[in-house]
């Protein structure tokens, strides 16, 4: 089996676990939020990249904006549906990303891309530039470090695949892929004590 395929395995056997113990909203992507809202202004559209249980997307719809729910877990859509939402099941490798309404105006993808392989990344850049409104925000986080590895914690009982990366190549990526003034901050996850990469950049 693929590491994309038994990440994906993961997930779908403790949805439900992690939908629970993740709905803790820490601070720093409370105000990635309040800042991207700050951005683009009330009615905004938002495609999310792996929305797991639905907790960024349930803040971004209070404070204003309109978001596409997406998830490449088949568990995680069927959670979000059950809760009364419109998602779909998108892998953003392989799957359309585009919308009938139009360009996004963003794209919000929390610590959802830190499992695509390190070669795919570009792609995945390269495809959600393509349904974003010129002038329009990425806002991506992921693991800060080196290399790759499989891991086993929180509320996730298989290994899950994750990529690592550095602020210089994750920059090179992003800009190489179609996105402007690509702003890199490393924040330390209180909790854990993880470090995380976050990302802002605009659509060229
Ligand atoms: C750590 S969870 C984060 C969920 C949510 N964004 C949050 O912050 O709580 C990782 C998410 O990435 C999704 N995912 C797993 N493999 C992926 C892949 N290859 N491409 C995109 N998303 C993936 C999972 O289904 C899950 O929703």
């Amino acid at each position: 089996m693929s590491s994309r395929d038994a990440t994906v395995d993961a997930y779908e056997t403790d949805a439900a676990a992690y939908a629970v113990n993740g709905a803790f909203m820490p601070d720093s992507v409370r105000r990635d939020i309040e800042d991207l809202v700050a951005r683009l202004g009330r009615g905004a559209r938002v495609l999310e990249v792996g929305s797991g249980g639905g907790r960024d997307a349930r803040l971004m719809e209070h404070l204003g904006l309109r978001v596409r729910r997406t998830d490449i877990t088949p568990a995680f859509v069927t959670l979000l549906r059950e809760q009364g939402h419109d998602a779909d099941v998108i892998d953003p490798l392989r799957d359309d990303l585009g919308s009938p309404d139009g360009a996004y105006d963003a794209v919000w993808a929390n610590a959802s891309l830190l499992h695509v392989a390190r070669t795919d990344l570009p792609t995945v850049m390269a495809r959600l530039a393509e349904v974003t409104r010129s002038g329009g925000f990425l806002r991506m986080s992921v693991k800060e470090g080196d290399g790759e590895g499989w891991s086993t914690h929180g509320s996730i009982s298989n290994p899950r695949h994750f990529t690592y990366w550095r602020a210089d190549p994750l920059r090179e990526v992003v800009a190489g892929a179609g996105w402007n003034d690509v702003e890199i901050t490393s924040q330390v996850d209180s909790r854990a004590g993880q470090p995380w990469l976050e990302v802002l950049a605009v659509r060229a």
